[in-house]
């Protein structure tokens, strides 16, 4: 990748982050805030007199939630021009005397003091997502003392395989007719690319089995990039297999009980379901599973060369031939899609964009 379509890159990446709905979707997601806010408020004695760093602070959410458990001092860095927000956020909020909001990449930040603890919220879709650690693990390098804590501390990536009857259904019985030809021709569209869905807990047919697991303080860049798993997975009911679903907990310190856990797992409750949702590598053709049987698949999760924001997903059956790779889709075209889901028609996104340009 040339310098210039490195640049051009990063400045869409955080022109994305400028626009306010998408940090509105995220703000509504009510799941993510609460384990955030209980992690940091519920918690006074860990946060009580610190030093805090958080890396993108988008609105300011955490970084003021950060002032308002005890922090002394709270240095809350964001590229984006969403940085002028969370300043009026800052006053509106009256933590001006601890919190400081600076403009800036946290590559190119420079600040007075190390840091007691290191806050983000930097998860993407099937967590790796935008890259957006390779960040955090920059300002730990250089910001965090060597007995700080991560704000989260623990992550792990699950996977199962799955089953999404919107995708394979809807073309078997339209008033009568039948047209799975149709359908399978549909869903190639689908194998590409992963996709982002809201599944069923009753449509996962294993138990999940953890992909990845890190801890947030001595993860390192290298161990981010390929990501090589042999999944083993038994089903623990009958059914069909149209999909292998990732999704992810993190994990926050809590003092004198037990952790906080952001959980992304499919849930029945829409209540708890996150913005992350799950992703699911959407296969061509669906497999009738028996319970106790197993599925053997090998997922390959590497980031992309030509853009590091993205992934590389590659899932191969082990007892099969079958294999499928795709690269994750850009972070705008994504939040753009999830921000259209939101408000259920198409030319919202586009509309807000062209007006606020104005
Ligand atoms: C997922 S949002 C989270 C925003 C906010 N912390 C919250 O929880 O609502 C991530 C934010 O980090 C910012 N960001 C990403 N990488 C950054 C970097 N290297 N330096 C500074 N800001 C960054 C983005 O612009 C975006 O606003």
């Amino acid at each position: 990748m040339s310098d210039a379509e490195a640049n051009s890159n990063e400045e869409e990446y955080f022109e994305s982050y400028a626009d306010l709905e998408v940090h509105k979707l995220m703000l509504a997601d009510s799941v993510r805030n609460e384990a955030y806010r209980t992690a940091i408020c519920d918690n006074p004695d860990i946060f009580n007199g610190k030093t805090v760093l958080d890396v993108g602070t988008g609105t300011g959410f955490l970084a003021i939630l950060c002032a308002k458990a005890g922090a002394t001092k709270v240095y809350a860095v964001e590229a984006s021009d969403m940085a002028e927000l969370a300043t009026i956020n800052v006053h509106e909020n009256e933590v001006v005397d601890k919190v400081q909001v600076v403009q800036s990449r946290v590559e190119d930040v420079e600040l007075p003091e190390k840091v007691d603890i290191i806050i983000s919220e930097w998860m993407g879709f099937y967590l790796l997502h935008e890259s957006m650690l390779d960040s955090v693990i920059f300002a730990r390098d250089k910001f965090l003392k060597p007995e700080g804590l991560m704000y989260p501390y623990k992550c792990i990536l699950y996977s199962a395989p799955s089953y999404s009857p919107d995708l394979f259904e809807f073309w078997g019985n339209i008033s009568g007719v039948q047209m799975n030809t149709i359908g399978q021709l549909y869903r190639t569209k689908y194998t590409g690319k992963p996709e982002i869905m809201e599944l069923d807990p009753n449509n996962i047919l294993s138990k999940p089995v953890e992909v990845y697991q890190f801890n947030t303080k001595d993860v390192q860049l290298n161990d981010l990039n390929n990501i090589s798993k042999n999944v083993y997975s038994e089903c623990i009911k009958n059914g069909h297999v149209n999909g292998i679903s990732l999704w992810f907990d993190v994990f926050f310190h809590a003092s004198n009980k037990s952790d906080i856990i952001l959980s992304t797992a499919p849930v029945s409750s829409p209540s708890q379901l996150t913005h992350w949702k799950q992703t699911v590598i959407v296969l061509p053709t669906e497999k009738a599973v028996v319970k106790t049987e197993n599925v053997h698949y090998k997922l390959f999760i590497s980031k992309n060369e030509s853009n590091p924001r993205h992934y590389n997903i590659e899932l191969s059956f082990l007892d099969s031939d079958e294999s499928n790779t795709m690269e994750s889709e850009t972070v705008v075209d994504k939040k753009k899609e999830e921000f259209k889901k939101h408000h259920n028609a198409d030319s919202d996104y586009d509309e807000y964009n062209s007006s606020s340009d104005d």
